[in-house]
């Protein structure tokens, strides 16, 4: 159950406090899900009062509210928000938010809880971290608690990423800290361990036997928006595949927890990051492709290039898609590859995980020319979200004629009602004290190392592997099909 507390947004004149934090709170409101004594605090620079900081919130909860706005539940959940104007590096803010929130704990019962929200640049953290710390924010009283919930990226290496645990551990026990991957808190992904555990059917197959190969996809139409900054740093790699995507493969992978607590799933999870066979140089350039988007079009309208895109370089060479196929060396998993790719100006959005099962035996229905296809469970993470199974069936009528046809599960049928979004879920088990959907150091540390091996491949002296082209609207570079078909598979069709 979620506990009273003070939410402590810094960062809250961000894109993600309008676009995100604010919506998924008044959700939570509206669902009647919020703690009854709960404030929410915006620290950021911006001179605001209360009174304008709601009145922006206010449009932007109509704007990103995923069941719109309705005007009374908004009004009762903005008397509990309040701005709070501070620089970050500035000692006496801090100060003065420990009376802030002390006066709130009176005010409007939050007990002495805290859950502080990190949507700063990473450069932020420390100096964010040393000062609630010299303000003993920290420390909750005995009975209180105080939590952190830091946004990605998460590091941009092992070493960034470990100086930075480094720090957060300084002022906030791990068992605080709340590293967020908002693909954790989507509903289907959450389904995953249900699908496996909750059911007899799945699990006996689940393995190296019977699964020919997984493939993991994420596909954006967008492109970079206006993040190149960010971005030019980044890439589709340490931006997707080192969080999101080693999640999901780890929720795919994993083997059954011993119970349901934080640390027991995340404690599998972590095991298969460790399984993931490091890659070599040779590997990197056999089995990973990296693309970069240029001009095309989606949907019709024309699109431009990557490397004309706002405040990126004319000479990127910033990957915008990437595909890899990655080994689990485990006893579940040997010889089962994963495959997984993500790109930014792809046809469609769409992410989905799709197992792909052996072929039946080339007897009776299955020989020579004949192929027939194998049986896919198709996990749609978004948009329409649900299960699907492939299987073959005979057509009706005097002739023989197999085609395959789909079990088709889709949330919004079977439960009526639109799934919440990532981060209303995120923020309600932060306030409960549940980090079971939140990374745990040893696991970002882990995603790292593997991560490492491929940017040091891509950046090393000498000759790189290349960076492919894909015209914007397409599937990706051409390198990234033969990357399956050298391995006599395809991609799905999505
Ligand atoms: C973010 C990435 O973490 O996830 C973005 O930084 C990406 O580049 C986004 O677009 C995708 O998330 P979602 O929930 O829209 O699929």
């Amino acid at each position: 159950m979620p506990q009273p507390c003070s939410v402590v947004i810094f960062g809250a004149s961000g894109d993600l406090t309008f676009r995100k934090l604010i919506p998924a709170l008044y959700n939570i409101a509206a669902d009647g899900d919020l703690p009854a004594a709960l404030s929410v605090v915006g620290f950021a620079r911006r001179e605001k009062t209360d009174d304008s900081f709601r009145a922006e919130l206010h449009e932007a909860a109509r704007k990103f509210s995923r069941s719109g706005l309705n005007e009374e539940v908004w009004s009762s959940f903005a008397e509990r928000v309040f701005y709070h104007r501070s620089e970050f590096g500035e000692a006496a803010g801090y100060q003065r938010l420990a009376e802030r929130l002390a006066e709130l704990d009176e005010e409007r019962g939050t007990c002495g809880n805290r859950l502080f929200y990190l949507s700063v640049a990473p450069s932020e953290f420390e100096g964010i971290l040393q000062h609630l710390a010299a303000a003993g924010l920290n420390k909750a009283a005995e009975g209180s608690w105080a939590r952190v919930i830091v946004e990605k990226p998460f590091g941009t290496d092992l070493a960034t990423a470990q100086a930075l645990n480094g720090v957060v551990s300084k002022t906030f026990h791990e068992r605080d800290t709340y590293r967020i991957d908002h693909f954790l808190g989507k509903e289907t992904a959450q389904n995953i361990m249900v699908l496996r555990f909750a059911n007899g059917i799945f699990e006996p197959l689940w393995n190296h036997r019977y699964i020919d190969h997984v493939q993991i996809t994420a596909a954006e139409p967008l492109g970079v928006e206006a993040r190149g900054p960010y971005y030019e740093s980044s890439g589709a790699l340490r931006d997707m595949v080192q969080n999101h995507l080693l999640q999901l493969l780890c929720l795919v992978a994993m083997e059954p927890p011993t119970d349901l607590a934080a640390d027991s799933v995340r404690d599998e999870k972590v095991k298969v990051i460790r399984s993931l066979r490091p890659m070599t140089p040779e590997d990197v350039a056999r089995d990973v492709v990296r693309g970069q988007y240029a001009a095309g079009a989606i949907g019709g309208a024309e699109v431009k290039a990557y490397r004309t895109e706002d405040r990126v370089s004319p000479t990127s060479m910033t990957e915008t898609y990437v595909a890899l196929k990655a080994n689990v060396d485990n006893w579940r998993w040997a010889g089962v590859p994963f495959y997984i790719r993500v790109g930014k100006r792809l046809p469609k959005g769409a992410t989905e995980i799709a197992v792909q099962l052996k072929n039946a035996p080339s007897v009776l229905f299955n020989k020579g020319a004949e192929d027939i296809g194998a049986n896919v469970l198709v996990i749609r993470i978004q948009p329409d979200e649900g299960i699907s199974l492939r299987m073959q069936c005979k057509m009706p009528g005097a002739a023989l004629r197999i085609e395959p046809v789909k079990m088709d599960f889709h949330y919004g049928t079977s439960f009526g009602k639109a799934s919440p979004e990532a981060y209303e879920r995120l923020l309600l088990d932060a306030m409960s004290g549940d980090a079971t959907l939140f990374a745990r150091r040893d696991e970002v540390e882990g995603a790292w190392h593997f991560i490492d091996l491929i940017e040091n491949a891509w950046h090393a002296a000498g000759p790189q592997p290349p960076l492919c082209e894909y015209p914007a609207g397409s599937w990706g570079p051409k390198e990234a099909d033969d990357l399956l078909a050298r391995d006599g598979r395809n991609w799905r069709r999505m």
